[in-house]
């Protein structure tokens, strides 16, 4: 498939991205945090979208559904749609995620009208597919003067607790996985990376007018007085979801290099130190871990010449 590079496994799923690249809970659980309603106004001010009008919205790539869930409420009178081409993200977010259509199917063949949607929206997918395709799609499905909003995470800050640092044995699983491991290449995962001038540049190339860029600061730091104990806690464990998921995946892509045991003993011992933050949390032994998230909003409107 051009542009995309991942196509389906012999039993007709297509859940390569979520056993080999990011997992279901990886995604999910730090995008419930990263679209958590307590930014909703940045984000919104930034999108620019008349929400008094009844719109159509279609997110494009959108995992386990954690944004399009976000935009159903922040936007109650508009018809969100999400797409992915992965399955189990598909079916996920299916499950967790009420009010939206989820639809399963690539960029390159969706079965939308041209001219149908009032906002198109995409959140870390740019990078992983060619241009002309990723922006040439988005002209053909948004009215005229419609909205393509391109979200982008940009290097932030990531500041782990000691209790969480490597021991030997995790050092060298992870070295060898390193070593074996061709997924990124394989699948042509971030091919198509570009900085924080090229990608308004970009959008502008492919005919979107009225661009404009931004950027939203998202601060998780678990002991910070201003979060509560249950956000706090759910940092925390989106940190040890990506961290399990990540270990599962490694058995998925080479189960030649290792062996269930070493799989079970990686993820008690990922759990073990988690379950050491959380109570460090809740008896008030501050660590001042953090993980601040920079999320690029570049907006360029479709306008027919
Ligand atoms: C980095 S993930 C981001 C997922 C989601 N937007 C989020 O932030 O959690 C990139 C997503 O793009 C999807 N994707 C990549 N290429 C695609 C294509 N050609 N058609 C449909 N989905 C695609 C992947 O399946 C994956 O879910």
């Amino acid at each position: 498939m051009e542009g995309s590079g991942i196509g389906r496994e012999e039993n007709g799923m297509n859940d390569i991205w979520s056993k080999r690249v990011q997992g279901t809970k990886t995604l999910y659980y730090s995008r419930k945090l990263r679209f958590n309603d307590m930014f909703a106004e940045r984000y919104k001010a930034l999108f620019d979208v008349n929400e008094d009008r009844s719109l159509r919205i279609l997110e494009i790539g959108c995992g386990p559904g954690a944004l399009a869930g976000a935009l159903h409420r922040w936007y109650p009178k508009a018809e969100v749609t999400g797409v992915d081409r992965d399955s189990a993200f598909i079916s996920f977010a299916r499950k967790h995620e009420n009010g939206i259509t989820f639809v399963e199917g690539d960029i390159t063949a969706l079965p939308f009208a041209d001219n149908s949607f009032d906002v198109v929206i995409s959140h870390t997918v740019s990078e992983h597919i060619e241009p002309s395709i990723f922006y040439g799609v988005q002209m053909r499905l948004l009215k005229e003067n419609g909205s393509c909003l391109v979200l982008s995470s940009r290097r932030g800050i990531h500041i782990a607790p000691d209790c969480l640092s490597s021991s030997d044995v995790e050092k060298r699983f992870w070295e060898k996985a390193k070593r074996y491991d061709d997924t990124l290449n394989q699948y042509s995962i971030c091919r198509y990376p570009m900085n924080e001038a090229q990608l308004p540049a970009s959008m502008e190339s492919y005919g979107f007018r009225n661009t404009s860029t931004g950027f939203v600061t998202v601060d998780l730091t678990p002991d910070h007085p201003k979060y509560s104990n249950t956000i706090a806690h759910e940092m925390i464990d989106a940190d040890r979801y990506a961290d399990i998921d990540a270990i599962d995946s490694v058995f998925y892509k080479m189960p030649e290099y290792f062996t269930v045991k070493e799989i079970e003993e990686m993820k008690r011992m990922t759990h073990a130190k988690y379950d050491i933050r959380i109570a460090q949390y809740d008896r008030g032994e501050r660590q001042w871990d953090t993980n601040v998230v920079i999320i690029m909003v570049i907006r360029g409107v479709k306008f027919d010449v």
